[in-house]
């Protein structure tokens, strides 16, 4: 039996993402990174050549004033992954797109595009978004319901993977002595009618080296897991302690079984900070240096909406209890976060402000330390059935040039992390089975 190896990816969020309201302040990032290609290209090529499997774009399409800097101002997920997609070879090229505000025919196109450009190294993260606001820029009144959301994206996917079933794998015979182009037989119209979603296809496009793009999901409700279980080939998650990320991950496999599904199809990567210094204390003393400079308590307050449908909590006395009711705004948005924080404070009596202080202190990342505790820790972790891998927050350029230069090796000594790329698609690197090409009217009964 092969072993598995574990995981790696990258999230570059540029000049800073949720907590990080003052990163853009650092002379050592760009203070146009989220828009720079260049730095990105730069964050690619750097993971690559430490062998990462994924660079993962994450994305949303809403802002408001106390959104993270990055959100403000940052690329558009595929039009960037593209352009890594021609300055890197190896590394998967992953993007978050919701399914709650695009038609599934169009991004079935697009992913198929990219998976085309990287030679079989697009991914996709399928979200539904959890910013209620926009609604607002498509059209709507309101954000869907969760059991729309989640109806939405179930036949989204069905239909995507429908589209990308037009043309079997030999379909093009490009013979120009015979002068045939495309063997007819091998192309399959969709003829989708389904409860949110009519579409006729065929898709415009074939299919890649690696069949199909990986598909990856977030969300974490009960809708949301049993999604990922059903139909995700990895799962993007955050996961603070070792025992919730072990109790996640075995949810999320007992899901997969229910589903007829071999659990190791599905590789589970949460996302961490990583903090390497010369000594345990170094590394805890870089990380507290950085929170503390990354958000000051008054941007904590404006960003803490963001799971409430960014509702307003300045309205509140910072030192009565925690506003309960606030979860009623949520009930669209990012509902189980929301939740799991509105019963926290209620349990504890928090007032608003020891609800976001204690927030602020739970983003204390469980992977600090020498690059051996970490590697060590990391081992753990895989080895407790807590994770197949994690995506790597890039945070600050040294930090990520420590976890690479000096963390990676390790791993790589220890036997659970690559030397070398084990194949060219990303599929192929996360170890997953090319899909079998099935027939539309198979798929779509
Ligand atoms: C770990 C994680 C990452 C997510 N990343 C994104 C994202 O990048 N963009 C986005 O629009 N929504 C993102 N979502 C939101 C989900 O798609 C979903 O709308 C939201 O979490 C509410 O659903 P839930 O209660 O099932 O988690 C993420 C959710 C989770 C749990």
């Amino acid at each position: 039996m092969i072993k598995k190896l574990l995981k790696l990816g990258v999230i570059p969020t540029g000049v800073g993402g949720p907590g990080e309201s003052n990163r853009w302040l650092d002379t050592d990032i760009p203070t146009d990174a989220s828009v720079n290609i260049d730095w990105f290209i730069d964050v690619a090529r750097q993971a690559e050549a430490a062998k990462f499997d994924l660079v993962f774009i994450v994305d949303s399409q809403f802002i408001t004033k106390d959104s993270p800097p990055h959100y403000l101002n940052r690329l558009e997920p595929l039009t960037l992954l593209s352009a890594l997609a021609v300055t890197t070879k190896h590394i998967g090229l992953v993007g978050t797109l919701t399914t709650s505000y695009n038609d599934p025919f169009n991004i079935a196109r697009r992913l198929a595009s990219l998976d085309l450009i990287s030679k079989g190294r697009a991914g996709w993260n399928v979200v539904t978004s959890g910013d209620t606001g926009t609604a607002g820029n498509y059209g709507r009144e309101e954000h869907y319901d969760y059991e729309t959301r989640y109806g939405r994206a179930e036949e989204y996917l069905d239909v995507v993977k429908g589209l990308w079933r037009s043309y079997e794998e030999d379909a093009f015979v490009r013979d120009r002595k015979s002068g045939v182009f495309l063997d007819e037989s091998k192309l399959h119209a969709l003829n989708h009618k389904g409860k949110y979603f009519s579409v006729t296809g065929p898709l415009n496009i074939q299919r890649s080296p690696q069949g199909e793009p990986v598909i990856f999901q977030a969300g974490d409700s009960d809708h949301g897991r049993n999604l990922g279980a059903k139909t995700a080939d990895a799962i993007f998650t955050h996961s603070p302690t070792i025992e919730q990320a072990q109790a996640f991950y075995k949810d999320l496999k007992d899901r997969a079984v229910k589903f007829n599904r071999d659990p190791d199809e599905i590789t589970i990567m949460p996302g961490f900070s990583i903090f390497v210094g010369d000594t345990d204390d170094h590394a805890r003393e870089i990380e507290q240096f950085y929170r503390r400079q990354d958000q000051s308590f008054e941007q904590a307050l404006g960003e803490f909406g963001r799971s409430f449908g960014w509702h307003d909590f300045r309205q509140y006395d910072l030192d009565a209890p925690f506003p309960v009711s606030a979860l009623e705004y949520a009930k669209n948005s990012f509902y189980t976060a929301s939740k799991r924080i509105t019963d926290l404070a209620a349990s504890k009596n928090f007032s608003l402000r020891e609800t976001i202080e204690f927030f602020r202190g739970a983003r204390r990342t469980p992977l600090a330390g020498t690059a051996t505790t970490v590697a060590n820790e990391i081992i753990r972790w895989f080895g407790g059935q807590a994770l197949d891998g994690l995506n790597v927050q890039f945070g600050h350029p040294n930090q990520f040039k420590r976890f690479t230069q000096e963390v990676v090796p390790i791993l790589q000594d220890r036997g659970v992390f690559r030397e070398e790329y084990e194949d060219t698609t990303l599929r192929g690197n996360l170890g997953l089975r090319k899909p079998r090409f099935v027939k539309n009217a198979e798929l779509c009964r």
